[in-house]
């Protein structure tokens, strides 16, 4: 969606945020998968109560996008705007035992940055793509880690109350890539609480984690990770490799040769090609076992 209405374009300056018109979301998003909108790039966050105001008064929608790692966006001309938060020079501090984080910052510098200062607890998210704001949001995890488990303060704005919250971290849900964040909640920062531990161990940690996600993941295609969560007890991977659906394909849409959860965009895949193929997929797997897969990557329709 283009924003063409005067009053609308003259007062977004004043508001912090920078306008790319006609943007095309395919080069933000780790799949390469998206249509076109424009682009708010939010330079000054403490302006985000109005600019909603503003957005919802003039009835333009609006999507909030963190890294673009999870996500799964429609062809075409978008209906939306798209809202992202622009980097910031100096995203993470660290004070004795805890790391002050924006969420726009990059995950994998946060543990490594952290582990810097004798901070660990992380290792296991060091290979998740993404920003920190969106692995707050899904309660990113890997290798027995979850970041939720250190969260003890975020920084939210609330969209139903238009309004930026601090919450304690004891008032946030953290379940399995799941919090109890509405969906229009935008994250701002969080503070970590983290162990002290000595750089050398936690940079042991890292490297094992990260060897064992390159023994078994795709990690140089397109890909938005692990496309289903995994069912209570079993693996949507093993599931969907059993099924000998590893390498099928609906145009460029493949299912990783490596990891049969990661769905990988092999060219100039489309969104309705990886749309097809998760439901393929997800249809043979629930003939199979009965099991009716979910998605963990998230979708919005045009
Ligand atoms: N497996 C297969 N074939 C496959 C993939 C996996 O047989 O194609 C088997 C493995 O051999 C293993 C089991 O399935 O015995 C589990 O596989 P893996 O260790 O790769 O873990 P996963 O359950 O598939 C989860 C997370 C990943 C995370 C890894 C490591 C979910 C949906 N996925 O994968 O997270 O990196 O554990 O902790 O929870 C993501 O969230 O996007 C993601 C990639």
């Amino acid at each position: 969606m283009r924003i063409s209405d005067p009053k609308t374009l003259a007062a977004l300056p004043a508001l912090g945020v920078e306008l790319r018109p006609g943007m095309s979301l395919s080069s933000l998003t780790s799949l390469g998968i998206g249509g076109t909108t424009d682009l708010l790039l939010i330079r000054q966050h403490q302006h985000l109560p109005e600019l909603i105001r503003l957005l919802r008064e003039e009835g333009i929608q609006h999507r909030f996008l963190g890294g673009g790692t999870n996500v799964l966006i429609a062809d075409g001309e978008l209906l939306w705007v798209a809202l992202q938060l622009a980097p910031q020079e100096s995203d993470i501090r660290i004070e004795s035992d805890c790391a002050y984080v924006a969420a726009v910052a990059d995950l994998g510098r946060t543990v490594t940055l952290c582990a810097k200062s004798n901070l660990g607890g992380m290792e296991g998210l060091i290979g998740v793509p993404g920003s920190v704001g969106g692995a707050l949001r899904m309660n990113a995890g890997a290798y027995g880690t979850q970041i939720g488990t250190h969260v003890r303060e975020v920084d939210v704005f609330r969209g139903s109350q238009e309004r930026i919250e601090t919450l304690r971290g004891g008032d946030i849900r953290f379940d399995y890539r799941h919090t109890s964040f509405a969906a229009d909640d935008i994250m701002l920062a969080v503070k970590l609480e983290l162990p002290s531990k000595p750089y050398a161990e936690i940079i042991q940690g890292i490297r094992l984690c990260n060897e064992k996600r390159r023994a078994s993941q795709p990690l140089n295609q397109k890909s938005a990770g692990c496309i289903f969560k995994n069912p209570p007890g079993a693996s949507a991977g093993r599931m969907i490799d059993e099924l000998g659906l590893k390498g099928h394909r609906v145009g460029e849409a493949m299912v990783s040769d490596r990891h049969a959860n990661f769905f990988v965009n092999t060219g100039q895949a489309t969104c309705g090609q990886m749309r097809a193929l998760i439901e393929h997929v997800r249809q043979r797997v629930r003939g199979a076992h009965g099991v009716e897969l979910e998605e963990e990557v998230i979708f919005w329709a045009a």
